[in-house]
């Protein structure tokens, strides 16, 4: 609908997808980095004070839960980590009115859900901001830390990314986020488990615009070659349990061990979203070399999402 008038329409922005933050990703990751020097600086940067952030987690956390909680105290607010055995969600409350009632106590919900249908309901009915902390289809706080680490690392996204393993949440939101920001970018997976073909053709649509090639493999030692950065996650991602056994054999050949990593160029650097399985998807030396830049991938969860409660709540 196009305004008329004197109409004013409020919009609540929300970080569901990747594609919500399209136009403003460079502008929070450079507020991420701002407010980053200055804890790094014991600077305090109150910017949400007296605000609260909701965190709903259907599923286990450690780094997402701990980043936000903190993230929140650091900007001077407050988050309160929502279960919903403990909440009337688990009883039966909807989703609707879950979405109507925080919206009357809190400034922001962050929600981690098994369901991307669950995450656009709550979205719909919430007045407040609505942050995904991970569903079934994207990841997008993961891959603004993710981005931030690979800028920090080679000052430039200028580079090709291939990430080896399951065309999963994380794969999804690495394709939008790559051609958001024009990095050249595989995905490189068995067959039967490449990403979502729907954010596959809005990333390459989006890459028309920045210049990135973005495309699909079934083949890591070919894909890995000139490779400037490698990315991988679990083979098992949570709720894909019931599919262990047969999983660990599709994904036999895509472990980034140190083999791959020779392929890619010299100064490659890894990364991983964590939690890795040693052994399974990446092995510890790799996880451990030089290569590796996964831990401080993991401390940019905690400022890049500071960028983004800043954009959203501030
Ligand atoms: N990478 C990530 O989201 O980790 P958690 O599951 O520990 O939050
Ligand atoms: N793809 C993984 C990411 C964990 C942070 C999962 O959904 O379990």
């Amino acid at each position: 609908m196009v305004p008329t008038g004197n109409e004013l329409i409020i919009m609540t922005k929300h970080l569901i997808s990747i594609l919500d933050i399209k136009d403003y990703i460079h502008d929070i990751l450079r507020t991420a980095g701002e407010i980053k020097k200055k804890t790094k600086n014991s600077e305090a940067y109150p910017a949400l004070e007296g605000k609260s952030l909701g965190m709903i987690f259907e599923k286990p956390s450690t780094r997402t839960r701990i980043s936000f909680e903190v993230g929140m105290t650091q900007l001077g607010g407050h988050g309160l980590y929502l279960s919903p055995k403990d909440m009337q969600l688990g009883r039966g409350e909807t989703i609707e009115d879950t979405a109507k009632v925080l919206s009357r106590y809190v400034d922001g919900i962050m929600y981690r859900a098994f369901k991307h249908e669950m995450m656009l309901e709550l979205a719909k009915h919430s007045t407040v901001p609505v942050i995904n902390g991970l569903d079934d289809v994207e990841h997008p706080c993961q891959i603004l830390a993710d981005l931030m680490t690979v800028k920090e690392h080679k000052n430039t996204f200028s580079l090709k990314m291939v990430y080896i393993g399951d065309g999963n949440n994380v794969c999804n939101s690495l394709l939008l986020g790559c051609a958001v920001v024009g990095m050249d970018m595989v995905a490189c997976t068995p067959e039967g488990y490449e990403p979502d073909m729907d954010i596959y053709h809005k990333a390459l649509e989006l890459a028309r615009g920045t210049g990135a090639s973005i495309s699909l493999s079934n083949d890591p030692k070919t894909a890995v070659m000139d490779a400037d950065v490698l990315y991988t996650d679990v083979w098992i991602s949570m709720g894909d349990e019931g599919e262990e056994e047969r999983r660990m054999k599709d994904f036999c050949e895509f472990q980034i061990n140190s083999e791959l990593v020779r392929l890619a160029k010299d100064d490659v650097i890894v990364l991983h979203c964590l939690p890795a399985h040693h052994g399974v998807e990446i092995t510890s030396d790799v996880l451990y070399s030089p290569n590796s830049v996964v831990f401080d991938q993991a401390e940019n969860r905690l400022h890049a999402q500071k960028g983004v409660m800043v954009y959203l709540m501030g």
